[in-house]
């Protein structure tokens, strides 16, 4: 469920018409919805209840300052993956010590910017990091808490390019050496472990293999505590999926996977966090867009928008689907024609959806791609000189724009042209 309704005729954000924000800030953009960022983070958080547990928001999905102030004032932890992120995090105001640090290649600047600014733990994924974060805690005198990730092998069943899980997958430590690596960590005088991590891939709509993945996880951890370890704490990673079409697609409940998760882990009596990105963020933004043009090709018709590959990449990433709605409701009963959604970059791959079903649409008219909050922002780019398209946060009948769009001067004058030209 989502706050992106029709509220007479007009597509509303709660009770903001999106036509509004695009008379006042221009297309494209992404909108947020507050109601709907709480909703979800809740669902996570209650689906967890009566463990003792912490939803870490991963906030590669939707990083803007004011959607992690959000969810950090409903009491969201953050997993973050990169120093930048790192700094985001506790610019929003997220206190260390709910900050866990996962990503297959920290650097030393970043593990000493953690241990610095405080961390709730790192989440380990080789054992070459492992001797680097053991050195710069060392050398700041201090230990840094860490779970090492395992990889599981288990199949995830989703798109190759967001399968984590499988050995051959960059991630992680072999499940089968793990006994071999906390022995290695808890030698360390720098480290202190304190749990496991697991995260075998995202958009999965199957709870099988987070099952299977969490029983290796539970008897793994049988073993290591009698190898003398104390492991207190579960990091069960992200990757609930999302329904991305408004029929069929139904994927498990956070309810079900918290249901899941007690039935799996709950004897152990760890603490458990989870990293969701996808469902806290995916249905909680749109992004609007305007018609330039209708052009007729051949057998074809082509709407032709201002919005581009570069500023939504996931149709042309991972061939994803994005429900795409006119801004106006159309006409109950009005006949639909199939068009070619497409942005103005100059490649084919700038394509949002084919032959896709819409009511008649004109020049100037507003569409708004649903299911874009996660992994829509985050992975613009500025490809063919586009701005980066600015981020509205709506609050109820407020609206506020949390990220400017750049002008074509801010642009410039980040390239700097050497003396001898
Ligand atoms: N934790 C770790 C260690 C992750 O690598 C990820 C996602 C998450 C948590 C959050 O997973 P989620 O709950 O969002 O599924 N750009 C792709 C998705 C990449 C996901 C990468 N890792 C897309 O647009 O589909």
């Amino acid at each position: 469920m989502d706050h992106f309704l029709y509220k007479d005729g007009a597509l509303h954000a709660e009770d903001v018409a999106i036509a509004d924000i695009a008379a006042a800030v221009g297309t494209p953009f992404y909108c947020y919805s507050t109601a709907t960022l709480l909703r979800h983070f809740t669902l996570f958080d209650e689906a967890l209840a009566g463990m003792d547990h912490l939803v870490c928001y991963a906030m590669k999905a939707a990083s803007n300052q004011a959607i992690l102030k959000t969810l950090a004032q409903a009491g969201a932890g953050m997993d973050v993956v990169s120093g930048g992120e790192y700094a985001r995090a506790i610019a929003a105001g997220v206190p260390g010590d709910k900050i866990v640090f996962s990503g297959v290649g920290k650097t030393h600047e970043e593990i000493r910017a953690a241990l610095t600014g405080g961390i709730r733990q790192f989440n380990v994924e080789s054992e070459p990091e492992m001797e680097v974060i053991n050195e710069v805690a060392l050398s700041l005198g201090t230990v840094a808490p860490i779970t090492v990730r395992v990889n599981p092998d288990v199949d995830a069943k989703t798109h190759a390019k967001i399968a984590t899980g499988k050995s051959e997958n960059k991630f992680g430590i072999p499940i089968a050496r793990a006994r071999e690596v906390y022995a290695r960590a808890a030698a360390l005088p720098g480290l202190r472990v304190v749990g496991i991590d697991v995260h075998i891939g995202s958009q999965l709509t199957d709870l099988e293999p987070f099952r299977l993945a969490y029983r290796k996880v539970a008897a793994l951890t049988e073993e290591l505590r009698a190898d003398g370890h104390d492991i207190i704490r579960l990091d069960l990673g992200g990757g609930l999926g999302i329904p991305y079409t408004r029929s069929n697609e139904a994927p498990p409940l956070p309810v079900e996977y918290g249901a899941m998760i007690k039935e799996e882990l709950g004897h152990l009596g760890c603490e458990i966090e989870i990293e969701p990105g996808r469902l806290i963020a995916g249905n909680a933004g749109i992004m609007v867009s305007k018609v330039i043009y209708v052009k007729s090709g051949e057998g074809r018709d082509f709407l032709i928008l201002d919005g581009a590959m570069n500023d939504l990449l996931r149709p042309a990433m991972y061939d994803a689907h994005h429900d795409i709605v006119s801004v106006v409701e159309p006409a109950p009963g009005v006949e639909q024609q199939p068009y070619d959604i497409v942005g103005p970059v100059c490649e084919t791959g700038d394509t949002f959806a084919k032959e896709r079903m819409m009511a008649p649409l004109s020049a100037g008219d507003l569409v708004a791609f649903r299911s874009a909050g996660a992994y829509g922002a985050v992975m613009a780019s500025e490809y063919n000189t586009r701005p980066l398209i600015p981020e509205v946060l709506v609050h109820g009948d407020q609206f506020a724009v949390i990220r400017q769009r750049p002008t074509f001067d801010e642009m410039l004058k980040r390239d700097t042209i050497p003396d001898w030209l």
